[in-house]
This record gives C-alpha cells, structure tokens and sequence, in this order.
C-alpha cells in the first residue's frame, strides 16, 4: 500500500440487490460508527435503484456512494441509460465506467470508457476505471500489454488535474474464486504506476489503484500489502455487511 494516499475500498453490487439489502447498509454502517474510524474511503456502488436511498441512509456513517456505469451525455434521448448528473444528483461521489462486464456485454471500446469518464468529471464524479486483462492474454503473455493500452485510451488527459481511480481487475479473476498471485498483482500495479507518472508527472503518483478480482476477507490483507496497491474494488464480498466490513478492516 502507498501510505501518503487514502486507500478506497468500493463495493460493486452489479445487478444484485432490492430493498430488503438496505438492511445490510444499515448493518454496516452501524458497524462503522461503533468500531474504529475506517483507515480509508469506503464506498458502495449499488444498482441505480437504491442509489438514492442508500447515499441517504449511508451519509451519516460517512459511507459514500458510486454509480456502475453513465452514458458519455448529460442527458437526452438514450432510453434506458443514466447520465453522470443522474448518479451526482442521487447522490453517488463515484461511478464505475468501463467495468469488463460492460466492456464484454455491452461492446465497450477504451474510447468510449473515456468519454464516460469525462462525463464524470464534468458532472463532479470521480470515475473508476476499470481495465484488466482475460485469461488467454495473460496465458500469451499479454497482461501488461493489454492493460497498459487500456490506460492509455481509457484514462483522459484530464486524470492529471482532476481525482480519478483505476481498477486493475484481470477478468479471469471476477467472480471465480481465482486470484492472481500478490507478485503477479505487484508486477502489473508498478506498470500501472510508472505509466502514470510518465504521462502525468507529479499528479500520477496519486491516483488511487484498486485491485479487484475474487477479493475476499481472507485474501485482502495480503493483496492491500503490496506496494501501489490503494485500495479494492469489491464484488460478491461487498453484498454481505461482515464480510464486507472484515475486508474494510483489512485495511
Ligand atoms: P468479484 O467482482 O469481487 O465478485 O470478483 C469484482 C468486480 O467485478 O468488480
């Protein structure tokens, strides 16, 4: 972990969640407020539908709240899709952009995740963008590669002046159980890192890096040991107050 940035710990709900999950909200945050201050930013990024409620009821705990994805408008004729103002007026801080399920399931290309990131910024969101790598790129030794193209084309140029996040989530470790190695995480986070820096100078040295893949309580004290590791993006583990709370105090 890099000591001088605030790491974040986001959960990503995806499409999981009804009503009756505020009460795992409600658990959490009760969790936060007896126990000792949280050593970083947590965040939940639930589906659009409890946005509201839950950046309500989550304030006080200091739990804030992120979309999973905007449309590159601020608004207009995209049936079906939520602009960047929508998620900041519902009171989300973040929001997700170019997660590999959207990039999979909805065709999403780097230059698109770019444009969602700069509607972010303009709405006043800070975006986390995701990259990340399939199973038959690392099997040919593409990892790096591929992710270090993703940053290139995904991040904007405004990154350097304005809070960003990138999530580093190899896709054959969303969801399965699987995770890559703490060397392997280490390699590709300093890729990130150096990347940044020559791109951004000074400024790329604090943009938040999140590993996310399979991150559970009894991995995440040895994934956010490793050096450039700022934070993680949390799916299944995220929907369960205590497991999601254990991953926090990892921290
Ligand atoms: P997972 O998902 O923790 O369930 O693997 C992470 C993500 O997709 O953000």
């Amino acid at each position: 972990m890099t000591t001088s940035i605030t790491p974040l710990i986001a959960g990503n709900w995806k499409m999981n969640g009804l009503m009756a999950s505020l009460s795992e909200v409600q658990k959490l945050a009760e969790m936060l407020t007896r126990g000792t201050a949280p050593r970083c930013t947590v965040a939940i990024c639930p589906p659009a539908t409890l946005l509201a409620r839950i950046s309500e009821m989550a304030a006080s705990s200091g739990i804030v709240t992120g979309g999973q994805d905007c449309h590159p408008a601020q608004s207009g004729a995209h049936t079906g899709d939520i602009s960047a103002t929508m998620l900041a007026d519902a009171g989300a801080q973040f929001v997700i952009v170019g997660h590999s399920e959207r990039r999979a399931g909805h065709g999403e290309s780097d230059d698109l995740v770019r444009t969602k990131a700069q509607a972010a910024f303009a709405a006043g969101l800070t975006p986390i963008i995701c990259v990340g790598e399939t199973e038959a790129e690392r099997r040919d030794g593409q990892a790096e590669a591929v992710v270090g193209r993703q940053v290139a084309t995904s991040v904007p140029e405004e990154a350097q002046a304005i809070d960003v996040v990138i999530a580093y989530e190899p896709v054959w470790a969303i969801g399965t159980g699987l995770t890559p190695t703490t060397d392997d995480i280490r390699q590709v986070h300093d890729m990130i890192r150096a990347q940044l820096i020559e791109r951004f100078g000074d400024s790329g040295q604090t943009i938040r890096l999140l590993y996310g893949g399979s991150m559970k309580p009894a991995n995440a004290r040895d994934i956010l040991m490793v050096e450039n590791v700022n934070g993680g993006l949390v799916g299944g583990a995220s929907l369960l107050a205590n497991d999601f709370y254990a991953i926090i105090s990892a921290v």
